[in-house]
């Protein structure tokens, strides 16, 4: 499902207490967002860092995070994922006023269970699909970026209306809309990306250079064919817009007899077997996770 900005209703986040825990990339191009749709209670919570200077120098009054949990209605949490689970523990639950909804912009701790949530709390997903950067930029200039949306956790029976609320006063619902995901869904594709899709077009490449460089071609040549030309940039850009195959309209002849001939060989079994196991017995299993929590602690 789509959300669209008829879906949403601002003034939903506009009668709120909205705590951001982080004023990082999502932090402060949402907060600034949220503030030019008129969302007056905007609470900044932050450690005393360099962060926090960006918060003031914006016109914010940035507090401890404890602070803003204790008065925030919406908690937008937007601090690094792998600190998400630490921070939870030490400073944000034991200070979550009743009734409260967590906002995150990522699946990932939702979806392996590592935040101990209160019963009586909310849970929605606005995960943008772009930087923070142009999240701010775009909304600026009313240009529509990507967004996934998603409800986990329903107390109140209003998550979803204040999911929308939110992800409208982002700019999130605008043009082509929000699109309805999960945490797992999120999370899932994102660790797959992260875990088998680039890093075996990292050893392809890799492997690419070392057959060429063994047959004595030079490494400038090498590599300014392979990637330095940012070709391939130029390449995923036309696939974005007009798809893997049709772009191939822009290579010549030869390269497109080459590609297709070449690619229709293989039958892909070996590679989907491989991304199956990642996708199963690493992520969505959980062990990832659990493996990410040891190592943050040190074990
Ligand atoms: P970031 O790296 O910009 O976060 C910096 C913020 O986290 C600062 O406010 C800093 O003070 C705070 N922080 C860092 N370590 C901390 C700690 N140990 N204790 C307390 N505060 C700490 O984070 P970013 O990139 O904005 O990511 C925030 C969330 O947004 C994550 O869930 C991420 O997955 C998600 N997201 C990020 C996108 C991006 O383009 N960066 C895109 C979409 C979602």
């Amino acid at each position: 499902k789509i959300y669209h900005d008829d879906d949403a209703d601002v003034d939903i986040v506009r009668s709120k207490t909205v705590a951001f825990i982080g004023y990082g990339n999502q932090g402060r191009a949402q907060a600034l967002n949220l503030r030019d749709s008129e969302v007056n209670n905007i609470i900044i919570g932050n450690i005393d860092d360099d962060y926090a200077k960006q918060a003031q120098e914006d016109g914010f009054t940035p507090v401890s995070i404890e602070e803003a949990v204790r008065q925030g209605d919406i908690l937008m949490l937007l601090i690094p994922d792998e600190d998400q689970q630490t921070v939870w523990n030490e400073k944000i639950r034991n200070n979550i006023k009743p009734n409260t909804t967590l906002v995150v912009a990522s699946g990932y701790n939702v979806a392996f269970n590592l935040l101990d949530l209160p019963d009586d709390m909310d849970v929605v997903m606005v995960a943008p699909r772009m930087i923070g950067a142009g999240v701010r930029d775009r909304y600026v200039q009313n240009i529509p970026y990507p967004c996934f949306v998603s409800v986990e956790k329903d107390v109140s029976g209003t998550a979803l209306a204040t999911c929308l609320s939110i992800a409208c006063a982002i700019g999130a619902t605008r043009g082509n809309g929000a699109v309805s995901s999960s945490c797992r869904e999120e999370a899932g594709i994102d660790l797959f990306a992260e875990q088998a899709l680039w890093p075996e077009i990292m050893a392809i490449f890799r492997e690419g250079y070392n057959v060429l460089h063994e047959a004595g071609f030079s490494d400038e040549a090498i590599l300014f064919d392979m990637y330095l030309s940012k070709e391939p940039a130029e390449i995923f850009e036309r696939a974005a817009d007009e798809g893997f195959v049709k772009q191939l309209k822009y290579h010549s002849r030869t390269s497109q007899y080459g590609q297709l001939s070449t690619m229709n060989r293989h039958d892909g079994k070996d590679i989907r077997e491989k991304f199956r196991r990642v996708l199963n017995d690493n992520i969505l299993s959980g062990n990832f996770a659990k493996k990410m929590v040891k190592y943050k602690m040190g074990c």
